[in-house]
């Protein structure tokens, strides 16, 4: 097969969910893998992942290129609504998980979940609630290696008719890379708003800038 074939576009199915937190472990980190900052690949998935694939795997869709998935789109029509499950259902167990894994007796995430707690006190959490005109939201991510061959506006560009078929007045995302930025801006998304978070700093040696973007559908 030809190296540049093009990505086929498809609906999430429950056998392609090893694959989606794989990538997603992959590129956690601004695009490169979540082990630069954390370790325990199952928790960390867990917490990104679960609620899309177990909750709203219909809202989810994959991006193959000769037959293997190389990119995701992770979506929730209702942001509020999936946080409030998240809270209810899959942290309490993911926090047990992390518990029995000995997780947090690892020094690399101690010094996260310290930086995120600081993070927190410093109000860097505290955003402008965006759910009311962009109620459904996404994260996307496509494999190192399979960038720019249109996999990830082809994901996007399912998404948007899945939401719009479903009645949905728009969506939003955020993301810490500026690049990603541009991508969206190219899917005619706009910017809702920026932040900082200092969790990063110490890989980084600097704040890492937030970007929200959000497009209106309806
Ligand atoms: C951002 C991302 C999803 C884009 O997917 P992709 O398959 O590489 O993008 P496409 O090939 O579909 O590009 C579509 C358009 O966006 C532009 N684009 C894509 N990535 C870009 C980047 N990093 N910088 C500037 N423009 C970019 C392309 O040039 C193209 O423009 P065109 O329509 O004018 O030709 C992918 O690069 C990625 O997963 N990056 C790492 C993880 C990440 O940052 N995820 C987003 C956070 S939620």
């Amino acid at each position: 097969m030809p190296a540049e074939a093009n990505a086929v576009i498809r609906k999430f199915k429950d056998s392609d969910r090893e694959a989606v937190r794989q990538i997603t472990f992959d590129t956690a980190f601004l695009g490169r893998p979540a082990s630069v900052f954390f370790s325990g690949r199952e928790v960390l998935c867990d917490s990104l992942t679960l609620y899309f694939t177990d909750y709203e795997p219909q809202s989810c869709f994959v991006a193959e290129i000769n037959g293997e998935v190389i990119g995701c789109l992770l979506g929730a029509r209702d942001k509020a609504a999936a946080e409030k499950i998240a809270g209810r259902k899959i942290n309490p167990k993911i926090l047990w998980r992390a518990l029995r894994e000995g997780v947090f007796f690892r020094r690399k995430n101690l010094v996260f979940i310290f930086k995120s707690f600081f993070s927190i006190l410093r109000g860097e959490f505290r955003m402008p609630d965006f759910s009311a005109g962009y109620p459904a939201a996404l994260h996307i991510n496509v494999k190192d290696g399979y960038r720019g061959r249109r996999a990830g506006s082809g994901l996007i560009g399912a998404y948007l008719v899945y939401l719009k078929e479903e009645g949905v007045i728009g969506v939003q995302l955020a993301t810490f890379s500026a690049a990603a930025g541009q991508f969206f801006l190219r899917q005619g998304f706009e910017l809702l708003h920026t932040g900082r978070r200092s969790y990063f700093n110490h890989l980084l040696q600097k704040d890492a800038p937030l970007y929200i973007y959000g497009k209106k559908l309806l």
